[in-house]
């Protein structure tokens, strides 16, 4: 889509949005060094200013690079974002970029604090997109983006989603077919690493165990919730807030081991959507008149591809309520538990 392709890259030199496929969801694209710009980002998604954005730099890696010209690529580009890109950051940068994972790193002066959200850190992502790639490379500039829906609610994985969330924006949207991750990206923080070690802000496809490898163990989650109450000192996470991903439609969350304490009665004769494991403890519905059933499947993976899809079309598809079984307990879960749980305090409203 070349001559689209140049109309983003104008839009994003006139100061513009575009919304651009990535692995993990779309994201709302700016140029991140322009302050009108990003402000428009956060009057377009109704963000409070304070909640930081991922500045998104293009890959400067070749594959036939050896592990010391790839690490050199990778810092050259991350200093014009951080004046201490440490050895750590060009470890992770090797081995998970393009990809998945945020990195938070002390920021360099010229960025601007309107993409920090007034902090002395920066998130900072390579995506793994070829149109996203495609567009930064002409671009010949780093994107703020963050997902682009309104404030709170959920993120979109293909371009039809985000047409939902801004009918009326001026907002050219690449379309880059349905994102292959369907989850936010892993942010993980390394600017408090000489007290803190890599704290893991926000779980995702590049697990707490992938890190570990890479950096030898030297990690540990924070609660979300902790990071965002009251210190101001600390990272705020807008995706740290309890209630977030939110569907508008009111989602249960249910331990199939006590089917026994779900009480049917205030949906009686309304329609009711049950997501569950196969083989898990059937729900007697008898009570209720319209049921619809969803098998999910049995990996999270796959279960993270689709799961803001399935929630969008039972918001549309009028569900007074859905009854989700509780995901797994295990670490390869960690990241749709994550999402599930915040989408679940925040439905409804
Ligand atoms: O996968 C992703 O990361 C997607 C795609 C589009 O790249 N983007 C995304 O952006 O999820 P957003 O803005 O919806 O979420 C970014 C999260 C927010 O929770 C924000 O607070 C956090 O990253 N963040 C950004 N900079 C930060 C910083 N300096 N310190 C702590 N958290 C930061
Ligand atoms: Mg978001």
């Amino acid at each position: 889509m070349p001559g689209l392709l140049d109309s983003a890259v104008k839009q994003l030199r006139d100061g513009r949005l575009v919304a651009i496929p990535t692995e993990t969801v779309y994201g709302l694209a700016a140029d991140a060094k322009n302050v009108v710009a990003v402000n428009q980002v956060f009057a377009t998604k109704g963000r409070p200013s304070g909640h930081p954005l991922i500045v998104h730099i293009v890959n400067p890696v070749l594959p036939t690079m050896s592990s010391l010209e790839k690490q050199n690529a990778w810092q050259h580009i991350l200093l014009d974002w951080s004046r201490d890109v440490s050895p750590q950051a060009l470890a992770l940068a090797e081995a998970f970029w393009p990809g998945p994972l945020t990195i938070i790193l002390p920021k360099a002066k010229n960025v601007l604090l309107e993409v920090t959200g007034g902090q002395e850190t920066v998130g900072i992502r390579c995506p793994n997109h070829p149109l996203a790639q495609e567009l930064l490379k002409l671009f010949d500039g780093a994107v703020v983006a963050p997902s682009a829906n309104r404030f709170g609610r959920i993120s979109p994985t293909t371009a039809d989603h985000v047409r939902d969330e801004f009918p009326d924006g001026d907002i050219l949207i690449l379309d880059g077919g349905a994102c292959d991750v369907g989850i936010e990206s892993t942010i993980v923080d390394l600017s408090r690493w000489d007290s803190h070690g890599a704290v893991i802000l926000r779980p995702g496809a590049i697990s707490k165990g992938m890190i570990d490898e890479v950096l030898g163990n030297l990690i540990t989650s924070e609660s979300h919730q902790s990071s965002n109450q009251g210190d101001i000192s600390k990272p705020r996470v807008s995706g740290s807030l309890s209630a977030h991903y939110a569907p508008k439609t009111k989602l249960v969350l249910y331990d199939p081991n006590n089917i026994q304490s779900i009480n049917l009665a205030d949906y009686k004769g309304k329609k009711v959507a049950w997501a569950h494991f196969k083989d898990s403890s059937r729900i007697d519905f008898s009570l209720s008149c319209h049921l619809e059933e969803l098998l999910l499947p049995s990996t999270s993976n796959d279960l993270a591809k689709c799961l803001y899809a399935t929630l969008r079309t039972l918001d549309q598809s009028s569900v007074d309520v859905i009854y989700f079984e509780k995901l797994p307990d295990s670490e390869q879960w960690d990241a749709v538990r994550d999402r599930l749980g915040r989408a679940s305090v925040g439905s409804g409203a």
